[in-house]
């Protein structure tokens, strides 16, 4: 696709969201459908991850966060595990010079260090070598949970309570926002979840309060441009409120 941009209603091209949230579910279940291994369904994933990043780009989006791998997957048999393990390292490091011809920046949440040494090594050079880059932020939630995040943040608050670093009295909204991971980006836009699933699966808690809420039938491994332009054509039709009249 061209230009993403020519194919959207002028309404849509208007409000278009600063930050996309994306849960891709459904990659297992697109294997199974053609009696396939489950890898070959991730494998077709990160096609559907390329493509939406590309689209994304070219839209002119902020911030992109993608439910990479949750804190929950490692309880996935170890082969699994393992195999998108393997993925994610070839993909950081194969990807770098068409995110670079795409100005896309890298950046990663959730409890990093739990992952493979060989992945946060790989991680830590991309996210360096497109750090020159000023276009679209592509975040991968990595070991990933909601809940853990607010415990952490909650635990670092209460340890600079205890060393006297912070009143308790100015402990806010803004302060625990700043003790997330997600500390120096806005808060999605639009949560946009793949494979018909109505749940938020402990993904991005805090950050969604007001996040329009996009689920779609598509099987992530189909997910591809034209879905994408759907789900923003669908929340432009919506009348964000934020609880006021
Ligand atoms: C959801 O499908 C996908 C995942 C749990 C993680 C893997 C994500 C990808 C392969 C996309 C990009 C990844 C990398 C490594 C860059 P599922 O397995 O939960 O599907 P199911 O619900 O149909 O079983």
């Amino acid at each position: 696709m061209n230009d993403p941009l020519a194919q959207l209603s002028s309404q849509a091209r208007e409000v278009l969201p600063r930050h996309v949230a994306i849960i891709m579910d459904g990659n297992g279940r697109w294997a199974k459908q053609r009696r396939l291994p489950r890898t070959v369904g991730h494998r077709r994933g990160i096609e559907s991850l390329r493509s939406v990043v590309r689209t994304c780009s070219k839209l002119g989006i902020e911030y992109l966060t993608l439910f990479t791998f949750s804190a929950e997957n490692w309880n996935r048999p170890k082969v699994e595990v393992d195999t998108i393990m393997g993925y994610l390292a070839r993909f950081l490091r194969t990807e770098i010079a068409e995110f670079n011809d795409y100005n896309v920046q890298l950046d990663a949440v959730g409890q990093i260090d739990r992952l493979p040494e060989k992945v946060q090594k790989q991680l830590a050079e991309t996210k360096k070598t497109l750090g020159v880059n000023d276009g679209l932020t592509m975040v991968l939630a990595l070991s990933y949970g909601g809940r853990q995040e607010l415990v952490d943040a909650m635990r670092d608050i209460a340890v600079k309570v205890k060393a006297g670093e912070i009143d308790p009295e100015s402990v806010d909204e803004s302060l625990l926002s700043s003790h997330l991971y997600t500390r120096d980006m806005p808060d999605p836009d639009l949560l946009i979840r793949t494979s018909g699933e109505m749940r938020i699966s402990n993904f991005l808690l805090w950050q969604i309060s007001y996040a329009e809420l996009v689920v779609t039938d598509t099987l992530w491994p189909d997910f591809r441009a034209p879905q994408l332009l759907e789900a923003l054509e669908a929340y432009a039709q919506r009348h964000r409120r934020f609880g006021k009249l």
